[in-house]
């Protein structure tokens, strides 16, 4: 699979949230200026001038949690904490960028169906269809479970919960508002025409609702669909419904979970080659081989591995502080109802221990191991990557700095230079951007295509 039809571009995002990231202790970090709106609004105009595809900020409730309260460690040391609401800086940043697509995270188990539906069409208004919204089902779920006073739904049921969430969002964007429904004839006094705009029902197994998304269709109706959350379920979930997925893990493993996501789309009916696969990638990149491997051992160094141990607390709910740290994780481990991918990551016949899970999430936390040297070494070592996995592009961290420069300044020159990115690409909408079907609406076999009345009537004009 992958060696048909023609090479596509690779598809080049960004990764941030709208708070501290990595190695904010080092004195060049500038990801501690979170709150301040110029800030953001730097960064996406440098990422809009550098032809990057887009700018994602990754969101959640969550924080660490060990037993029963936050460990002095994460407050001290910025692990998974603070945060602040990126759906806030969108629209700065909407303002000041054309072509730049905008994307971030809102939670199925936080967020109510008609809540993402109606934020997601505003904003895919005012970004003029540049606007994905990432799927989860959420990180630091045992947090945020406690913050909104809510027992912590299970890890099985939350995908179940998502999956039925989708399905409702996808009614209220896509059934809601025939073409044509916006009618504003001042003359006529008709602002809308009652027999294209009608309400959704909805009864699944965990949503019920009748009504009517108040917010007319934007250019893309739907929002540009991302998941992310790569257990089982997740990839069962992005396979569904998603038209990108982000992946964080290494080969073999990622070649492994980019072939299941793409068998499980065709089992849906879908094109398996309509799903782009983004590498959450680390690119420790510098003039020279020599600088890159000492800023990498800088930035390692900001990291302790309390540090390690919170955040890995914060993805699984797990405290590997007090468990043996010459034994694996134990299997009684691997029940956790917080998050899954970085459990079932460290299970199998060659499982870690406990102290090399430490020292690897220390390392590189989430994240595969980074691409680390001059701007030609760490492309090839990323096109390497990109040919053993089948993946369609980078979601590319924050460098030492906590903003994009170095990878704008060294790779994307390279990129340029080789082929490998598209250049000079109009304002178009995010999913023409990285789909390039030339349509800004869901692909006919995607299951939100079905509601739309209009298109499934013009399907059959003979019974017109
Ligand atoms: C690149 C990348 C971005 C992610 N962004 C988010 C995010 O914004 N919010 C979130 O809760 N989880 C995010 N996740 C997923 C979490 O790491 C976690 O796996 C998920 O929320 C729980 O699902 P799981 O049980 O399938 O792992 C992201 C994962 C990757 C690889």
């Amino acid at each position: 699979m992958g060696s048909e039809g023609m090479k596509q571009p690779w598809k080049i995002g960004m990764f941030q949230c709208a708070g501290l990231m990595g190695a904010w202790k080092l004195p060049e970090n500038t990801a501690t200026d979170f709150l301040d709106l110029n800030h953001w609004l730097t960064m996406a105009r440098r990422c809009e001038d550098a032809g990057v595809d887009f700018l994602f900020f990754a969101d959640d409730y969550g924080y660490p949690v060990v037993g029963d309260g936050i460990p002095a460690t994460a407050l001290r040391g910025g692990v998974q904490f603070p945060k602040a609401d990126p759906t806030m800086i969108l629209p700065a940043l909407a303002a000041v960028t054309e072509r730049l697509g905008l994307v971030t995270t809102l939670s199925t188990t936080v967020e109510k169906p008609p809540m993402v539906a109606r934020k997601m069409a505003t904003l895919d208004h005012i970004t003029n269809g540049r606007i994905g919204w990432n799927i989860v089902t959420g990180a630091g779920q045992n947090a945020s479970a406690r913050l909104f006073g809510l027992p912590m739904t299970e890890h099985d049921l939350r995908y179940e919960i998502a999956a039925d969430h989708v399905d409702l969002s996808l009614k209220l964007w896509e059934g809601c508002w025939d073409e044509g429904g916006l009618v504003i004839d001042r003359e006529a006094g008709i602002f809308a025409d009652p027999d294209k705009v009608r309400e959704i029902e909805h009864h699944g197994p965990h949503f019920d609702a009748k009504g009517l998304l108040p917010v007319p269709p934007g250019p893309q109706r739907t929002p540009m669909l991302f998941q992310a959350g790569a257990s089982v379920p997740g990839r069962d979930l992005a396979a569904k419904y998603a038209e990108a997925v982000f992946l964080a893990a290494e080969v073999p493993a990622l070649t492994a979970q980019i072939a299941d996501i793409r068998r499980r789309a065709e089992e849906y009916g879908r094109d398996p080659r309509s799903i782009k696969c983004l590498i959450a990638g680390t690119f420790v990149v510098a003039e020279t081989e020599a600088d890159a491997h000492a800023l990498r051992a800088r930035q390692t160094g900001t990291r302790s591995l309390e540090d390690a141990a919170a955040s890995y607390a914060f993805f699984t709910g797990l405290d590997l502080s007090v468990m043996d740290p010459d034994k694996p994780l134990d299997v009684e481990a691997a029940l956790t109802q917080t998050g899954r991918t970085n459990v079932e990551r460290f299970l199998g016949p060659d499982a870690p221990t406990v102290r090399e899970i430490l020292e690897e999430f220390q390392r590189n936390s989430v994240m595969g191991a980074p691409f680390i040297g001059d701007a030609g070494q760490v492309v090839d070592q990323a096109q390497a990557v990109i040919e053993a996995t089948d993946a369609d592009g980078f979601l590319v961290q924050p460098d030492h700095t906590g903003t994009f420069d170095s990878f704008i300044d060294l790779v994307m020159p390279e990129l340029r230079a080789r082929g490998l990115v598209a250049t000079d690409l109009p304002a178009m909408t995010l999913r023409e951007r990285l789909l390039g079907t030339g349509t800004p609406h869901l692909a006919p076999e995607h299951p939100g295509a079905a509601y739309r009345r209009d298109v499934a009537s013009a399907k059959s004009p003979a019974t017109a």
